[in-house]
């Protein structure tokens, strides 16, 4: 039975039980920036089972019985992906929830029913085994109803059978519950274990884990507390490769029919077969093409930190790989064409962002090949002083792996080729002390950051979250409720960094965009400067603060007062509810906001759109804004239940968490019959003419289908436009011409430019025919039959090397000429000695390693360069003997 088809049984079967059918939601998680990725299918569904009403946009009604196919990203095991058969960074989870609906009973009913009817997979029931919750008694029962015998039943800890794994001792808070899990006997040409060995050591080819039903019955509170929810309910997950990989009776999800196109084209690519130990090398390379391509349709972007870092990591690891079949040139950037077509019709974000994905893989590549290469001459520099037997030390390999990110295989491989042993032991002792060094630090952290975590739950749990007065007042009369610097202060003198929590505050917390307030603390006797706020889950404000003068005590009154700045960070705000409503209009309803950086300093807003923007429709969006800024609206502000707003057409996000009740901010007023309403806790001007002027300063993509413009406001535009007219002034006396003639007058500049760099070309090739004719006749010599020449010429470059190459052989009727300038090097063999087997490549490299250049090629042509030439050309007579069939 093909992936696709599964699939689709699976979400055919509980929509037939009445459940709505969604599509997958983004990889990124849409309301949780701690959280890197969506990991299963029910963390974006996760508030519904908290109790929030399950209604979802675009469908009518409320909704209690969901399912989907979720694509899932979990990244806690790179290293062992494509080792073994079991481990995926990006994976299909089906599954089947209940807010609050059905419960155990109907859950495993329809888990059996799917499983053995022949309706839908027709497994053999006397293969399925099952695992429960230790003192789940009731999970027991229904599995024995429905006909599962009570000795393929097992009983395990929290540490197996509750989700998440361990989570009333260690949480995480939220819902949780235990589960029951369901595996699957491959039989005996899997693996000769038994179950009881399974049940033993937890590890088996031969018995699979195909389903996990989760009974989530409670919320799990600070401390361990589970507290029962009031209406308990359903999570699943079924990982699609495993039972497809089942019931096509292959060895892994490796040879599923959605991974074969994939290990063949880069069978394909490589030249090198799939088998053997370099098997390793297609698995991973094909398992992290699919996970970059997924995590790039859903606009990250490659970046140092967070969700960026992990594609990077994916990449270069799979780009590693790659060095070792051999293949020197980006190449995954083909693969996700794979990827595309073969799940593109599920994922249309795979094939709609195809062309931009591709772009970004294929300039990631490049740059980390020219990583790897600069790895490889450190790697030749520790070699050079070793002989054949000698051995690297596992230090210096470890210092190749953790400075180039250089893999201990690649070292072992290329030290291989000269007969150099690694000492591979070293390394991974050196590893481990990094890891433990690491490991030390963490905890550190970890404990700190618990401990003041505690005390935050507390205070949130007696007084609620911190009041916000900041919409009215930059200044206000607060009292300090704690102080923590990683942990719990008394108090704080000056020189500490701080962070004050207050019973209310004017400073608004990092959120929507919309940077977190800066200013400063007073108190009788000292002063304390903030940097910047943030909020906790909890609700409470977090004053990243430094004491300057005498000392800050919990319970001290203080005067809170809001840097002035803020005044331009609420023209960037409206400015930007304005511009996306005027890129709506000009652009087209499909523009959504995908993220924006609302500062004092500028705004910056990312949106969803493919095409670059025309400069008309920019300047349309540009002047729409301003027609709303003179028009000096006033911007207004009401609170009412979601859904109303929703119907009054205020945008939101989707997939945006919001409470029940929501703030609408819109602006009073209508430009050319356009409106901006939308939800949104930020602060805002009074009326629009506060902004003053509205200018935009860049246009760009940022990812796959995704836009971003930066704009400036009020005095900030004034001086950019002031400053731009400066630059254009300077340049235009430079040029002597009028700011209005400066366009021609550069166009003018470059054709000029163009016609020289022609000359220039022209002249440096006519150098090159006068050199050759100036020349005494360059000795012919020979080598085992072959005729050579060595010419050394001055100031030339590779291209009219080549062109000096191609006439000396000729004129000589040559079988190799080798000519060199500066540090630059050239070989071309005549045909006679192609045919004869001589290979230009393969001589190159032989001079490489003998006169300090690097250089490649094959057949009759090998360029380099970093040549030292007098050694190149004397040791040309060896190569050639040697190399002479
Ligand atoms: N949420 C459960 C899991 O991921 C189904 O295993």
């Amino acid at each position: 039975m093909k992936t696709a088809e599964i699939r689709e049984k699976f979400l055919q079967f509980f929509q037939s039980k009445g459940h709505l059918r969604l599509p997958s939601f983004s990889v990124v998680p849409q309301d949780d920036p701690t959280l890197l990725f969506i990991n299963a299918g029910m963390t974006p569904l996760k508030p519904y089972f908290l109790g929030k009403k399950p209604v979802f946009p675009g469908y009518e009604g409320e909704w209690h019985r969901v399912t989907t196919c979720q694509k899932s990203v979990r990244t806690g095991d790179i290293e062992n992906v494509g080792r073994t058969n079991r481990h995926q960074t990006v994976f299909e989870m089906l599954g089947n929830f209940s807010f609050g609906d059905y419960f155990k009973k109907e859950a495993i009913e329809w888990a059996w029913e799917f499983l053995t009817d022949k309706k839908w997979l027709g497994l053999e029931p006397d293969r399925i085994y099952v695992t429960i919750y230790k003192d789940d008694d009731e999970a027991f029962e229904h599995w024995t109803r429905v006909g599962v015998p009570p000795e393929r039943i097992h009983r395990f800890d929290a540490d197996e059978n509750f989700w998440p794994q361990n989570a009333p001792t260690q949480g995480p808070n939220g819902p949780c519950g235990p589960c029951s899990e369901i595996y699957y006997d491959r039989g005996p040409a899997f693996g000769s274990d038994t179950w009881a060995d399974y049940y033993h050591t937890r590890e088996s080819n031969r018995f699979v884990e195909l389903w996990n039903l989760v009974f989530p019955q409670y919320d799990r509170k600070e401390g361990g507390l589970l507290e029962p929810l009031p209406r308990p309910n359903i999570d699943t997950g079924m990982g699609l490769s495993r039972v497809a990989m089942v019931l096509q009776g292959v060895r892994d999800f490796y040879e599923t029919d959605e991974f074969v196109p994939l290990i063949q084209k880069i069978v394909e690519l490589s030249g090198v077969s799939y088998e053997g130990p370099s098997s390793v090398a297609h698995r991973v390379i094909a398992e992290h093409t699919r996970a970059v391509s997924f995590i790039l349709a859903d606009g990250v972007a490659f970046s140092n930190t967070g969700r960026g870092y992990v594609v990077r990591r994916l990449l270069r690891r799979a780009v590693r790989f790659g060095y070792l079949l051999g293949l020197r040139q980006p190449f995954m950037y083909k693969l996700a064409v794979v990827v595309a077509e073969v799940m593109g019709g599920v994922y249309p974000e795979l094939r709609e962002n195809l062309e931009a994905i591709q772009k970004q893989i294929r300039i990631e590549e490049e740059q980390f090949l020219r990583t790897l290469e600069s790895g490889i001459k450190r790697l030749e520099a520790m070699l050079a002083p070793l002989a054949p037997g000698d051995t690297l030390s596992g230090q210096e390999a470890f210092t190749l792996y953790d400075t180039y990110g250089f893999p201990l295989d690649l070292t072992v491989e290329i030290a291989g080729e000269r007969g150099i042993r690694v000492d591979t032991e070293g390394f991974e002792k050196a590893l481990e002390e990094q890891q433990e060094r690491a490991r030390a630090k963490a905890a550190f952290s970890k404990e700190l950051f618990q401990r003041s975590h505690q005390a935050l739950a507390a205070l949130a749990a007696e007084y609620g979250g911190t009041q916000f007065v900041g919409y009215e007042t930059l200044e206000a009369q607060a009292q300090v409720k704690l102080l923590l610097a990683g942990e719990l202060l008394e108090e704080a003198p000056a020189g500490t960094e701080v962070q004050v929590v207050l019973d209310r505050t004017p400073f608004y917390a990092e959120g929507g965009g919309q940077v977190g307030d800066s200013g400063i603390l007073e108190w009788e006797g000292g002063w304390a400067k903030v940097f910047t706020t943030q909020k906790n889950p909890d609700g409470l404000y977090l004053h990243m603060a430094q004491v300057e003068e005498g000392t800050l005590k919990a319970g001290t009154g203080v005067r809170a007062l809001v840097d002035i700045h803020r005044r331009d960070t609420e023209k960037n705000h409206t400015a930007t509810h304005l511009l996306h409503a005027a890129l709506r209009a000009v652009l087209g309803p499909h523009v959504q906001q995908k993220g924006s950086y609302v500062g004092p300093d500028r705004l910056r807003f990312d949106f969803s759109q493919f095409e670059p923007i025309a400069p008309k429709d920019l300047a349309r969006v540009e002047l729409l804004v301003n027609r709303w800024i003179q028009a000096d609206f006033p911007v207004t502000y009401t609170y009412k239940p979601l859904e109303e707003a929703r119907k009054e057409g205020a945008m939101a996000l989707f997939g945006e968490k919001y409470g029940d009740v929501v703030r609408v901010v819109s602006v009073e007023g209508s430009v050319d019959h356009v409106t901006s309403k939308e939800l949104c806790g930020g602060c805002h001007v009074r009326r629009t003419g506060e902004i003053g002027a509205f200018v935009v300063v860049a246009e760009e993509a940022v990812a796959a289908g995704v836009r971003r413009i930066e704009a400036l406001t009020g005095n900030a535009a004034v001086v950019f436009v002031r400053e731009t007219l400066e630059r254009v002034g300077r340049l235009a006396r430079e040029l002597g011409v009028s700011p209005e003639a400066l366009p021609l007058r550069v166009e003018k500049l470059q054709e000029e430019l163009r016609a020289r760099e022609k000359d220039v070309e022209r002249l440096k090739l006519e150098l090159a025919r006068a050199q050759l004719q100036g020349a005494s006749t360059p000795l012919i010599k020979e080598v085992g039959g072959q005729r050579y020449l060595t010419v050394r010429l001055e100031g030339l470059e590779a291209g009219a090397l080549r062109n000096a190459a191609d006439e000396l052989l000729d004129k000589h009727k040559a079988d190799l000429v080798a000519v060199g300038s500066g540090q630059n090097l050239v070989i071309k063999l005549g045909k006679a000695a192609l045919e004869r087997g001589l290979d230009a490549g393969v001589l190159m490299k032989q001079l490489s390693a003998q006169a300090g250049g690097r250089g490649g090629g094959r057949g009759a042509l090998a360029q380099g360069g970093g040549f030292d030439l007098d050694k190149a050309f004397a040791a040309l007579p060896e190569a050639l003997a040697q190399a002479t069939p």
